[in-house]
């Protein structure tokens, strides 16, 4: 039966092996594709020491992925990284402790749950329309710089309850000025060959430090309120609040500095991802007037004179604005590979012998075809089943993201109430659109020029 060994390698080099060449230009991903493209769609990279898997065959990506938590997991270098910078939650937690995080996560980000949320989304979509209309037409809005401080603001009312007031003050100090720090860290030292924090720390990860610290005592502030509260039997009204109800309920300890690790990892995991969703979005709005328009003509229909949908049932109407955030995932997926580790032995099925991988194994799954993706044409997904071929930004298995409901809601808010009272041109002024892997793939450079349409 093969095993890695009988896995065809790029070239490389001695002892670094790969990891130069996937490190260069910060398209890991694009690097992983080309090399796809020449070995087939299983073949191995060394990352100094360690021998990694990559795959994008079907049957393998799907069976690592429903195989979790107890054949795959996360791997543990970048699980120990997650930990050491303070952000123990569910998307770095494995085994029972990611079972009940799970558990208690998943009610929180129901779509029932997100309904009542709706209205706090609403609040920050329309302090972003203010604030837009307020700079006026000739300001180049650096697009993804305004996304995540929208996304942190609504993630940090849906987990702490907590009104960071992120999208009105840009410039203004705050807690929300510095947490985009911990991700950059996060990423930093993910990729640095070798864990030099563990033994001294640089001027970024004394940085890093004190945000882990201001964050922590933030939740230990409202980890108090919402022990007080949950005890005398109020409903959750944020996931901080489910965390503590399921300890209450099931008798299970929950310390502050647990479930400071539960929102730092919440806050991580939900904001970086649907930033750059909603980034790329903007970015082909603004190239394709005709897409702008059929949005606009959707709104104009549903919402009116309303600025934005500021309830559930309208949102729900905008069927030609969801097929753009779809159409965007297809063709800018932000989390096109994940990087699993066998707990034990086994094989995988692989449609022909199986491969056979040691306990430890690393397995870079590629989740996306990296194929060229074509043009954006939002109309493939409005037939039923739709035109556009399938694809996975979410993961999938068990572990599939709890959080892309919210994505959604947040992507569609944003693109209706641009659309509805704002044109998008596109400013390059900063430079070409590019891309670049962080935690999520991100898009550079993407400025544009909105022009008020209406009052
Ligand atoms: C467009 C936006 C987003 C994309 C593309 C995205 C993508 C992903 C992917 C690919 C995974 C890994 C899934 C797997 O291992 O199979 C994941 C996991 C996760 N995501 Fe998202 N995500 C997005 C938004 C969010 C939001 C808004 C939240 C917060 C509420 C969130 C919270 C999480 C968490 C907690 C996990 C770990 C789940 C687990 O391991 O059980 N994500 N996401």
């Amino acid at each position: 039966m093969p095993t890695i060994a009988d896995l065809p390698e790029p070239p490389g080099l001695p002892v670094v092996g790969h990891g130069p060449a996937l490190a260069r230009g910060g398209t890991m991903h694009r690097t992983l594709f080309r090399w796809r493209d020449r070995l087939g769609p299983t073949y191995r990279v060394r990352l100094g020491p360690i021998t990694a898997v990559v795959s994008s065959a079907p049957e393998i990506v799907g069976a690592v992925l429903r195989e979790r938590p107890q054949t795959f997991r996360r791997a543990s270098y970048l699980s120990d990284v997650i930990d050491e910078i303070g952000g123990h939650g569910l998307f770095n937690a494995e085994g029972d402790d990611w079972r009940r995080l799970r558990r208690s996560a998943v009610p929180g980000l129901s779509v029932t749950s997100l309904r009542n949320a709706f209205g706090t989304m609403v609040r920050s979509t329309g302090r972003l329309r203010d604030h837009w209309a307020a700079a006026g037409p000739d300001r180049r809005v650096d697009v993804l710089d305004e996304m995540t401080r929208y996304t942190l603001e609504v993630i940090g009312s849906l987990t702490l309850g907590y009104d960071f007031d992120a999208v009105r003050r840009p410039h203004a100090d705050g807690v929300h000025q510095r947490l985009p720090l911990i991700a950059s860290t996060l990423v930093r030292r993910m990729y640095s060959p070798v864990p030099y924090w563990r033994w001294f720390r640089l001027p970024a990860d004394r940085r890093t430090d004190a945000v882990v610290a201001e964050a922590s005592a933030l939740v230990a502030d409202r980890y108090a309120d919402a022990h007080r509260r949950m005890s005398a039997g109020e409903q959750p009204t944020c996931y901080l609040d489910t965390l503590v109800k399921h300890s209450l309920d099931h008798d299970e300890p929950l310390t502050a500095k647990d479930a400071a690790g539960s929102i730092v990892s919440m806050l991580v995991a939900g904001e970086d991802n649907t930033a750059a969703q909603v980034t790329w979005a903007m970015h082909h709005l603004a190239n394709h007037p005709e897409a702008q328009a059929k949005v606009r003509a959707e709104t104009a229909e549903v919402l009116g004179d309303r600025q934005l949908p500021d309830d559930a049932a309208s949102l729900s109407r905008l069927g030609y604005v969801e097929a753009v955030v779809k159409e965007t995932a297809r063709v800018n997926p932000p989390s096109p590979y994940l990087i699993m580790e066998a707990v034990t032995g086994t094989t995988i099925p692989d449609g022909g012998d199986g491969l056979r991988v040691d306990p430890g194994t690393v397995l870079i799954l590629l989740t996306d075809d990296g194929a060229d993706p074509g043009p954006f044409r939002p109309e493939q997904w409005l037939s039923d089943p739709p035109a556009a071929p399938a694809s996975h930004p979410f993961g999938g298995g068990p572990r599939l993201c709890p959080g892309r409901n919210l994505a959604l809601i947040e992507s569609m808010l944003l693109i209706a109430m641009t659309c509805h009272n704002f044109t998008i041109e596109p400013d390059t002024s900063g430079g070409p659109v590019g891309e670049r892997v962080t935690l999520a793939v991100f898009p550079t450079n993407v400025g544009v020029r909105l022009r008020p349409i209406r009052g």
